[in-house]
């Protein structure tokens, strides 16, 4: 039989923080077992992975930290790295898009499509207005936006999306948008960027997955369905940002390439750097149509859009042969003791953290994950079900089914495999059963129904035990023939196992291969009834699969809550409420709106700026310990909230004669009150 090549992918995920298991259970689970079952068919794979190192998360993180974002890639690079080789993810290769190779790259297909001159043009140039904080005097990314959601009406939605309803949004949809960087209410200013016009791949794209990818799963399809009939724009795949891959043509300067344009490039990058010193393969051959290779790209729900869409959209725009998905086997989201996993609020269980308190525990993890694998659906991981598909399906269904045919085998041949005597019928009707396995695993496989096969190589196990309790060999007298054929019946069916069960079970599997003598552990085996060698010693049985005690799991669910309280408690240093005021008293306060009209440093001080006034009632002078967050030059023109009947006080020798109203961060950062529309000066404030 020939090969079939296959280019086999894991969305890159962004090195701001480690993986938790719903990165593990959406994508690197289910690519794992298809590639291990691909490699045991002896097909000719690749399995490409690496981290997603721009894009404004990453700057977000650095800010917060303190850091630069290259350290920040840096450190989560290899704590990810490091945790998906424990877990037994077997990549080839493992990189970043911060490597010498992909920022060539990404800079030469960007080349090729944004050159006007060249056959292969395809992107369009157009000015648009965007946020600009005029403090910081930067264009703003979507996620340096805040606003309320005009969905729902949350005060806190991003500039591309809105958390709490799940809503897309364009950062103008936002209403009272603020800049997260100074707070201030940002400026459209225009700006100009390159765009993929999707629109016109339109039809192209209706053809190619409307009618020719029905057989996608259907949460795919039915994504890519609705984002076809609402109808697609032209996307920005440049931006304004000083992190990111420069834009590497004339009037770029101070631009870089979309994150979202230049991660997926990363896959060929990497299969660059994979093969670049590969004497018998180039990475043409699992990119380009010549290569016929099978390209199938394993990601979550979140990225659909850009595998089925944009990024083939890229690809055909490239105009050079490039191959497109064959499959895009995505899956929805895993939530953790029914809620969203997240890693502000600390709500997650920690990739490299579980293999820390489990080190022998991967296969168990493993699955524990594809056994509950959001597939078709959202789905729950919950330590209550961790601790009950260890104890009662792999301890008390397969790893006992394996330790009675180990300990019987011993106790009444020594150990050394028996040879088939007289056949009976119900020997005979379990092989044909147990043979069948090999189709049904495969088939499942074949679909992407990764629940289905482990479930059907479970049943392979259930098989087994179901056979020794019928059969009861421990009860025989008298006629080791029979036991013997009964026995080497069980060991057969374990060593079925160990084949079909190896992409699922890697770990438990090579120990079973190794204990039974099984010489190959290639696919095609398991079709077979006599893996074992009459006379080969197996192994003395070690347990597969030690029993978790409740205090394990106890231990789990307290520190998941205590991380959540003091991720919680981080948050809302709040201070308390004061004492009750009455309504009389409030209303002895005058607050009015004013506009600043000049503003300039207190000489010999850090913190204060003498600023004038213009309270509709007059232009009067007020000092304000504000010159840490706000600097003179910029604040002239803006309308803050000022208390005008505080009686005059003496600061650093000036009279000050009212105080502007600040509104104060966790931090102990300061903002004004401004209203969020224009009010005449003197307007009361109530
Ligand atoms: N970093 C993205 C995310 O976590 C995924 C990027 S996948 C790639 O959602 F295609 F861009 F590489
Ligand atoms: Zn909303």
């Amino acid at each position: 039989m020939t090969q079939q090549r296959y280019t086999i992918t894991t969305a890159l995920p962004y090195a701001n923080g480690p993986l938790h298991l719903g990165h593990v259970a959406g994508v690197y689970i289910p690519a794992d077992i298809y590639v291990r079952y691909l490699r045991a068919k002896n097909e000719d794979v690749i399995f490409i992975g690496g981290t997603d190192e721009h894009g404004v998360p990453i700057t977000i993180k650095a800010k917060n930290e303190g850091v630069t974002p290259q350290q920040v890639v840096d450190k989560y690079h290899n704590i990810i790295g490091d945790s998906l080789k424990q877990l037994g993810i077997t990549l080839d290769v493992f990189s970043k898009t911060t490597s010498k190779t992909h920022f060539e790259t990404a800079s030469e297909l960007f080349r090729r499509v944004a050159d006007e001159k060249s056959d292969n043009w395809a992107l369009t140039i157009e000015e648009t207005l965007q946020y600009y904080d005029e403090a910081n005097k930067q264009f703003l990314a979507d996620r340096y936006i805040t606003g309320t959601c005009p969905n729902c009406g949350n005060e806190k939605a991003y500039g591309d999306q809105c958390e709490k309803c799940g809503t897309t949004l364009n950062a103008t949809d936002l209403i009272n948008p603020k800049s997260t960087l100074s707070g201030n209410v940002p400026v459209l200013k225009l700006t100009r960027h390159w765009f993929l016009p999707l629109n016109q791949y339109e039809d192209w794209l209706k053809t190619w997955i409307l009618e020719d990818h029905q057989d996608w799963k259907t949460n795919v399809y039915g994504q890519c369905k609705g984002w076809l009939e609402a109808g697609l724009h032209p996307r920005a795949v440049t931006r304004d940002l000083d992190w990111g891959i420069p834009v590497p043509v004339e009037g770029g300067e101070g631009k870089v390439l979309y994150v979202w344009f230049d991660a997926p490039i990363g896959y060929i990058s990497f299969t660059k750097e994979l093969l670049e010193n590969d004497k018998t393969r180039k990475w043409e051959d699992y990119w380009k149509e010549e290569g016929k290779s099978k390209l199938i790209h394993f990601i979550g729900k979140d990225n659909i859009v850009f595998h089925c869409i944009i990024f083939p959209t890229m690809l055909k725009a490239f105009n050079d042969d490039y191959i497109l998905p064959t499959n895009v086997p995505a899956n929805e989201f895993l939530n953790l003791e029914g809620e969203k996993f997240s890693t502000s609020g600390n709500w997650a269980v920690w990739l490299h953290e579980f293999l820390l308190d489990f080190p022998d525990k991967t296969d168990v993890l493993r699955y524990a994950l594809c056994s509950n694998m959001p597939e078709t659906k959202d789905a729950d991981f919950t330590w209550k079900d961790f601790q009950a598909k260890n104890n009662n399906e792999l301890a008390a269904n397969l790893g006992n089914f394996v330790n009675r045919a180990f300990v019987l085998t011993h106790k009444f041949f020594n150990g050394a495999v028996p040879a088939y005597s007289v056949v009976e019928e119900i020997d005979a009707n379990t092989l044909a059963l147990a043979k069948e396995f090999h189709g049904k695993v495969s088939e499942s496989l074949d679909k992407f129904r990764f629940r289905e096969a482990l479930s059907e190589l479970m049943k392979l196990s259930n098989l087994g035990n179901k056979y020794l309790a019928d059969t009861e060999p421990w009860k025989i007298k008298d006629n080791p023939e029979r036991v013997g054929t009964i026995l080497r019946v069980a060991l057969e069916i374990a060593a079925k196992i160990s084949v079909l069960g190896s992409p699922f079970l890697p770990e438990t599997s090579k120990k079973m291969a190794t204990w039974l003598g099984v010489a190959s552990t290639k696919w095609s085996e398991a079709e077979k009834d006599d893996l074992l060698t009459d006379g080969f010693v197996i192994a003395t049985p070690e347990l597969l699969f030690a029993k978790i005690e409740d205090d394990v799991i106890a231990a789990q669910l307290e520190k998941l809550k205590a991380s959540k309280a003091t991720a919680q408690q981080a948050k809302s240093t709040v201070m308390p409420q004061k004492e009750n005021v009455s309504f009389e008293e409030f209303s002895k306060m005058d607050i009015r709106i004013g506009t600043i009209i000049e503003a300039e440093k207190v000489p010999k001080t850090a913190k204060l700026l003498k600023l004038k006034i213009d309270t509709g009632i007059d232009q009067r002078t007020v000092v304000s310990g504000i010159a840490e967050y706000y600097s003179p030059e910029d604040i002239i023109g803006k309308q803050v909230s000022i208390l005008v009947n505080l009686a005059p006080r003496n600061i650093k020798g000036i009279e000050s004669q009212g105080m502007i109203l600040m509104a104060e961060n966790s931090k102990g950062e300061l903002a004004f009150v401004s209203p969020v529309k224009e009010i005449d000066n003197g307007g009361g404030v109530r």
